[in-house]
């Protein structure tokens, strides 16, 4: 026994990864944060770069909730009550009374009868898409969904696929008609912002769409949204999504891992839904949940999203973001037009990618170069995250060694 012979067939596929510029593992290590100060937000240190404290534009931190005292507070003080970790499933003996309160509290958030805890988003999509899938539906999806609505369609094992071009409700509509009578069931399955550009599925417009067919399916077609990166960055409320839409999907899923600074994910539906998806799902029956720490602490940061402080947060991380796209556009550079706090600079060209990134990293700014095949040829892309922990300062310096380049 030995893996002599399936190492050499891994080191050829690092060594691809190596030549294409898209391995990862090569992975940055934080060891330290300074907090913000004189106009600045906060600096991070890295392993091995000494006192050099770097602006961080590539974190999914939208509101910086992960340094907020009080959530701080209310995970520590969990920790003290119940522990480090949950000890066991939630059927078994894992539920804790912050599992409850936070599923309460994120069904009320988002205007639900009922919410329901995954150890993350991606294993919330990897538990929950499957449940709706049988062998007589049809699953259609955005081009452009996340891997982990991908993968989730692998699981299911669907009667059949059917891939729309991003965003493109021609092409969603004509999928819909085509497939009439073929199916007994039609699942939509769509990003709510995109995480490689920060632009918005049209919700209403999907909505409006699969009422249109919904007649033409025994079954029905139901909407499920993943709005990891919607939730607590966009809309007024930080309702996400569906609130700049003014839509509701069927079945909501989200992350406490982003905006709210803390960990894991969840699904919001229908009380009857999210029963049979707590009978069901996998993911949920067999896997731990979050600590009854982070639970506390999550649900102190949505405390906090639906609070004055909340909304001004919102409204300074939308102040930055135009900023930032604003310098962008004045300083000649492409992106792609969205409100929302992820914004690309398209710079389609690997090599010119990797060299922005690198000159930015050499004046202390942490952002992603997403080269080909993570983002199609030609969409090659330094991907910036503007959070409210910014500052305008902090932007203006980005811009500056940005107008530099
Ligand atoms: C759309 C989307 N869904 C899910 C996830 C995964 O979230 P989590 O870290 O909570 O698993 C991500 C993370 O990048 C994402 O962009």
């Amino acid at each position: 026994m030995s893996l002599d012979k399936v190492e050499t067939i891994f080191s050829e596929q690092l060594s691809e990864k190596d030549k294409q510029g898209t391995a990862k593992r090569n992975e940055l290590v934080i060891t330290g944060i300074k907090p913000a100060v004189n106009g600045h937000g906060p600096r991070y240190f890295l392993a091995n770069q000494g006192d050099r404290g770097f602006l961080r534009l590539n974190s999914n931190s939208y509101l910086g909730l992960e340094n907020h005292p009080a959530v701080i507070n209310a995970e520590a003080q969990a920790a003290e009550l119940y522990g480090a970790g949950p000890g066991a499933v939630r059927f078994i003996s894992g539920t804790y009374q912050p599992h409850k309160d936070l599923e309460q509290k994120l069904a009320e958030f988002h205007g639900r009868e009922s919410a329901m805890l995954f150890s993350a988003a991606y294993a919330t999509m990897m538990g929950v898409l499957p449940q709706f899938i049988t062998e007589n539906t049809l699953v259609v999806s955005d081009a452009l969904n996340h891997n982990c609505i991908i993968n989730a369609i692998r699981l299911s094992k669907p009667a059949n696929k059917a891939i729309y071009a991003h965003l493109d409700m021609a092409d969603l509509k004509q999928i819909l008609k085509t497939n009439k009578g073929l199916f007994k069931r039609v699942c939509v399955v769509t990003d709510g912002v995109f995480s490689m550009r920060g632009d918005i599925a049209a919700l209403d417009q999907i909505t409006d769409i699969c009422k249109q067919h919904e007649q033409e399916y025994e079954e029905g077609i139901i909407t499920l949204v993943d709005d990891s990166h919607g939730v607590g960055a966009l809309g007024n409320t930080g309702r996400g999504t569906e609130e700049v839409t003014q839509t509701t999907a069927d079945v909501l899923i989200a992350t406490l891992g982003k905006a709210f600074g803390v960990n894991g994910g969840y699904v919001v539906s229908s009380t009857k839904t999210v029963d049979y998806l707590r009978e069901t799902a996998p993911l949920y029956i067999y896997s731990n949940p979050i600590t009854p720490a982070e639970a506390a602490a999550a649900l102190k940061a949505i405390q906090i999203v639906d609070s004055p402080e909340g909304i001004d947060k919102l409204e300074n991380l939308r102040q930055l973001t135009q900023q930032l796209r604003h310098g962008l556009i004045q300083a000649g550079f492409e992106t792609v037009p969205s409100e929302h706090p992820i914004v690309p600079i398209l710079i389609r060209d690997t090599e010119t990618t990797s060299t922005l990134v690198e000159y930015l990293f050499a004046n202390n700014i942490l952002a992603t170069g997403l080269n080909y095949p993570v983002v199609p040829k030609g969409e090659e892309e330094v991907r910036l995250q503007v959070s409210a922990s910014h500052t305008e300062k902090d932007i203006s310096y980005f811009l500056e060694v940005l107008n530099r380049f």
